[in-house]
């Protein structure tokens, strides 16, 4: 589904603050895979879920959905292939807070030829399969961190992508919801979506069934998890 060739990533390059955030870094995702990205801050985890995520450029190498180049797709295709396939929860959750879980929920699909009844439909749906359904109408500022994390988990689903790209999930949430979390993304990977989740807690990779583990912006081992 996706391969990733050589991608070099460098902030502020050619200036004296120039910081390489990801270096050779070449890396295939299967259909239905169950990856952990794990490191130390400053790694280049979150860098190489944007590169992923296609909302972040690189300057070197070649990034492949479904054996096509991305770096040659229009804005609008990107933009499509985004809104169909990739579904992503940002390590900041990305909630727009004017909004409500619901509203923040249906957000993918305005921009899809869903209609309204239809959008609030797949929303509440989704919502209550990451549990929170009761809080469809609840303004975003006023959800706790586990619900807020399940929100943006449930915007993720709603589009059905093919994969699911999650910065740190489980960061902010004590290990009880951190657990509740990482068992509800075990479920959507069964049922058929590959998984990609970032961390920098072993106990978070151990779920998943592949661990890549990325230092200093290259992957220094790709691995699968015994289970
Ligand atoms: N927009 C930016 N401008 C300049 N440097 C950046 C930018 N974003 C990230 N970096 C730098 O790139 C490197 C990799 O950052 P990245 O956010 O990918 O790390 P991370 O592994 O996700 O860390 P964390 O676990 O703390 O989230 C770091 O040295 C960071 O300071
Ligand atoms: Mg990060």
């Amino acid at each position: 589904m996706i391969e990733l060739k050589n991608i070099y990533k460098t902030y502020n390059l050619g200036q004296p603050n120039a910081v390489v955030a990801l270096n050779d870094v070449s890396l295939k995702i299967e259909e239905g895979e169950f990856i952990a990205i794990i490191g130390k801050s400053g790694a280049g985890k979150s860098t190489l879920m944007h590169i992923l995520a296609c909302v972040e450029d690189y300057e070197k190498g070649e990034y492949l959905f479904d054996d096509q180049p991305v770096s040659k797709l229009s804005e609008s295709k990107k933009a499509k292939l985004r809104n169909k396939s990739i579904g992503t929860v940002f390590q900041d959750y990305s909630l727009i807070e004017t909004f409500s879980a619901g509203e923040n929920t249906e957000l993918p699909l305005m921009f899809t030829r869903c209609s309204k009844k239809e959008r609030k439909q797949r929303a509440e749906n989704a919502l209550r399969e990451v549990g929170i359904s009761k809080l469809y109408d609840q303004n975003a500022l006023k959800l706790s961190g586990g619900q807020r994390q399940r929100a943006a988990i449930a915007r993720a689903m709603i589009i059905k992508p093919r994969i699911i790209l999650a910065d740190e999930p489980t960061g902010a949430l004590d290990s009880e919801t951190s657990k509740q979390i990482m068992q509800l993304l075990t479920r959507i990977n069964k049922t058929g979506a590959a998984v990609v989740i970032i961390t920098h807690e072993k106990e978070i990779s151990d779920y998943c069934n592949r661990k890549i583990v990325i230092s200093d912006g290259r992957i220094v081992s790709d691995t699968l998890n015994e289970k």
